[in-house]
């Protein structure tokens, strides 16, 4: 049997987000979509919608469609014009079946017994419990909170062996919010670089930078910054609140890489459904990427407005570092201790107890994250949902902190 630690914040959704009357702001997607919503944020009215319906339902194109790979293609050149000159040929785009199964091929595909892995910490717990299962080695890179839980290059000195074959980044970050910036990004490509190492970027929360301070840009991808051997992943799911149709991309530069990982692909998956390809296709057309992601990051604004007004009212009980993108936040929330000390919350206890008072679902840090002290006490969530459900799940959540916490 292989041998892989259970996916904690999968299993805690799984248990608990069925739950009657459930107030969900756990949820990492930005608020989803239906087609009908689809074809209103188009430009052109007109226009067919994304399915048509007398197209045979074959496997069709194995790697993808190639509308599909054109479109994320030139997702992936964002912000390129400053560092990498050839835009990102779309050949080099695989599809898959949501980031989750391009992280898993790209991993399966280039890690094995006796590698070291360095990934970032704390993070979805794919990106450091798949790599130890297929018997590498993974030390984590801690994201610190003094930091604003940005990757300190200077620790991967000390962190590298000479058999360090990847470095995993997320970002933004799940379950932060955190964004690296580009000058961060650029130092860790030279020292990748330096050492022949790959980099491995989940960006599946990209280009959901929706609160930078003013004189920050957005970051590029990995992609852009004239290194082969970097690797981006993503997906419809979250920045561009589709993960119904389960559509996620594997890129890189390296072609050798790309058709290693499409060679292992083949074991695991023929194509992804064509249904799920051509409303992917028509969410990244121009007709409607800009009005869909208009939509998502005034959603994600809005909230976080939401969001800082409570952290603001309990600061007594709740702190955080407030995030500049994606759709989660890490908040730290402390109780009343023994000797009147505020201590913080078992978070685990903490959000089983909140769901059993006021049905609001919020996920446990320490446990689905970031295992240990580190996270103790912190609890994520994923404030991009419909403004209406966090207003209420936060409202409750209050009632329950001014009973319980304060
Ligand atoms: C960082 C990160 N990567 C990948 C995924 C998988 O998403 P999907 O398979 O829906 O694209 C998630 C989902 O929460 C995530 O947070």
């Amino acid at each position: 049997m292989v041998k892989i630690e259970p996916f904690e914040v999968e299993q805690w959704m799984d248990r608990y987000e069925v739950t009657p009357g459930v107030i969900n702001i756990a949820e990492t997607c930005a608020a989803s979509v239906s087609i009908d919503e689809l074809v209103d944020l188009s430009r052109d009215k007109t226009a067919p919608g994304p399915l048509d319906t007398s197209k045979k339902l074959t496997y069709g194109a194995i790697p993808g469609s190639k509308a599909l790979r054109e479109r994320v293609a030139s997702l992936l050149d964002r912000g390129a014009s400053l560092t990498e000159t050839r835009s990102f040929p779309p050949e080099n785009v695989i599809i898959t079946q949501g980031a989750i199964s391009a992280n898993f091929l790209l991993i399966y595909t280039l890690i094995g017994p006796g590698d070291h892995v360095i990934c970032v910490y704390p993070t979805y717990q794919q990106l450091y419990d798949v790599p130890k299962s297929l018997g590498a080695e993974v030390s984590l890179w801690k994201l610190k909170e003094e930091n604003g839980y940005i990757p300190d290059i200077s620790e991967l000195e000390g962190l590298v062996k000479p058999n360090t074959k990847l470095i995993i980044i997320n970002n933004p970050n799940n379950p932060t919010g955190s964004t690296t910036p580009k000058s961060v990004l650029s130092d860790m490509v030279e020292f990748a670089r330096s050492r022949d190492i790959t980099i491995l970027s989940d960006e599946v929360y990209s280009p959901l930078y929706h609160s930078l301070p003013a004189d920050q840009e957005a970051p590029p991808s990995i992609l852009t910054f004239g290194y082969n051997k970097t690797v981006a992943t993503g997906s419809m799911s979250k920045a561009f609140a589709l993960a119904g149709i389960r559509v996620g991309w594997v890129a890189s530069r390296d072609s050798s890489l790309i058709k290693a990982v499409s060679s292992a692909r083949d074991y695991t998956t023929i194509s992804v459904s064509q249904l799920d390809d051509q409303v992917a296709s028509y969410a990244l057309s121009k007709e409607v990427l800009a009005s869909l992601m208009k939509r998502n990051l005034e959603l994600a604004k809005t909230n976080l407005g939401l969001l800082a007004e409570f952290v603001d009212k309990y600061s007594q009980v709740c702190s955080w570092v407030r995030p500049t993108a994606g759709t989660t936040a890490l908040i730290k929330f402390t109780g009343k201790g023994k000797d009147g000390k505020r201590e913080p919350v078992k978070d685990g206890e903490f959000v089983v107890d909140l769901l059993e008072e006021t049905k609001v679902l919020v996920m446990p840090g320490s446990v689905c994250f970031g295992k240990g002290e580190d996270f103790e006490g912190t609890v994520r969530i994923g404030y991009v949902c419909h403004t209406e459900v966090l207003r209420e799940g936060l409202e409750k959540m209050g009632a329950y902190v001014e009973q319980f916490l304060l």
